[in-house]
């Protein structure tokens, strides 16, 4: 098992830092010369062609990608989506017919809501695309077409890279959706590889840094792991970032944490905040970002502990936070492929610190085949 591990502690440790080559597998082939090539659609772009409406089924992390999908599908195709969790959609009685798009993300390809709710879908003739790690699984028996993420094996059981490839693969999904629907324009979409295309490097510049003596994720996580609450907030595609940074640390260290949308704070849940309540805030460069800072700023004057992950050269921050953590600057839309890795480091440092079973959380399953 050591030499599985490959010199790592831990198997997710492994895969957190695997993710550049995990993202440079799940484009290869599919970015060539600036251009977008899915191959796999080619199939079923008749279906495609008719659709009105967009679904993205999925669990757990898989559910975030989809949440994340949703603001830059809409966004880039103006279609509309909605993202909704298999166990949900399933006992909705949903209205999907042949004009609405169905995507599963599942990594496993055999989680049992997701089957469930995806099997319905075809029923009432809905197209299906099926986005996953492991060939062959049972949603791809269920699926018009498949977009396979090509991560390679992830043994921990808390998703990393397939998080980041499963969004990387869904905005490619956008990305051909957009062209298709004209939205997109050739000059646009060279920016978009572009950004792409960078995204592995820039997630190794974190890596890289995190492992050297200047880290300061690690500390910072050692230094918090004793705390029983923490909060995330974010606004745009930094609110899904939010639910998946909470969603990290509550799996694999057992600290409770909620992620809320930053400007959905004060209507509530801003009543838990004391100075024992430390929180994230996802405060890269966006058109919301002024808005995050306000929000950050409300929670200051609660006396909360205040980390934020921001953008490299973005020293205002500072004056806002007592911690900051940057990473570096992409389009809005990419950042959460960036702003997940430091709070993916946090979660396994946490845990570590606080002696969990990081591979194996008490309670989970990598895949949940009962209903
Ligand atoms: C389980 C795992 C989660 C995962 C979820 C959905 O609960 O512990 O990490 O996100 O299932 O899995 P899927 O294979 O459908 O993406």
């Amino acid at each position: 098992e050591a030499a599985e591990k490959g010199g790592y502690p831990h198997f997710v440790l492994k895969e957190i830092y695997e993710q550049p080559q995990a993202l440079r597998r799940a484009l290869a082939g599919r970015i060539r010369e600036g251009r977008l090539h899915l191959s796999e659609l080619e199939s079923i772009q008749g279906l495609l062609a008719g659709i009105q409406r967009i679904v993205i089924v999925a669990c757990g992390t898989s559910y975030h990608a989809g949440l994340l999908a949703k603001y830059v599908i809409e966004q880039w195709a103006r279609i509309p989506v909605e993202a909704i969790t298999a166990a949900e959609f399933r006992y909705c009685d949903p209205i999907v017919g042949p004009e609405t798009l169905c995507i599963a993300v599942t990594q496993s390809g055999e989680t049992a809501d997701t089957l469930v709710g995806i099997r319905q879908a075809r029923e009432r003739g809905a197209p299906v695309i099926a986005i996953t790690n492991v060939v062959a699984s049972a949603i791809t028996r269920l699926s018009d077409a498949v977009l396979y993420l090509q991560a390679g094996p992830e043994i921990g059981v808390v998703a990393t890279k397939t998080f980041v490839t499963s969004v990387a693969v869904l905005y490619l999904l956008g990305l051909y959706l957009g062209q298709q629907q004209g939205r997109i324009t050739s000059e646009q979409m060279r920016e978009f590889v572009t950004a792409l295309e960078r995204l592995p490097e820039q997630i190794e510049h974190i890596l890289t840094q995190a492992s050297g003596p200047e880290d300061q994720i690690a500390p910072l996580a050692k230094r918090m792991s004793q705390v029983s609450s923490m909060m995330f907030i974010g606004r745009g595609v930094g609110f899904p970032t939010a639910l998946e940074g909470a969603l990290k640390l509550k799996e694999i260290s057992y600290i409770h944490a909620e992620g809320f949308p930053a400007g959905e704070l004060k209507h509530g849940s801003i009543a838990l905040l004391d100075p024992d309540t430390p929180l994230f805030g996802i405060a890269t460069a966006s058109h919301v970002y002024e808005k995050v800072v306000s929000n950050i700023q409300e929670v200051r004057a609660r006396d909360a502990r205040v980390m934020v992950i921001a953008t490299e050269g973005d020293e205002k921050i500072r004056q806002h936070a007592h911690d900051v953590l940057y990473v570096p600057a992409t389009l809005e839309a990419f950042s959460p492929l960036l702003a997940i890795i430091p709070l993916q480091l946090f979660a396994y440092h946490a845990a570590v610190a606080r002696g969990c079973n990081v591979d194996q959380p008490r309670n989970l399953a990598k895949s949940v085949t009962v209903e």
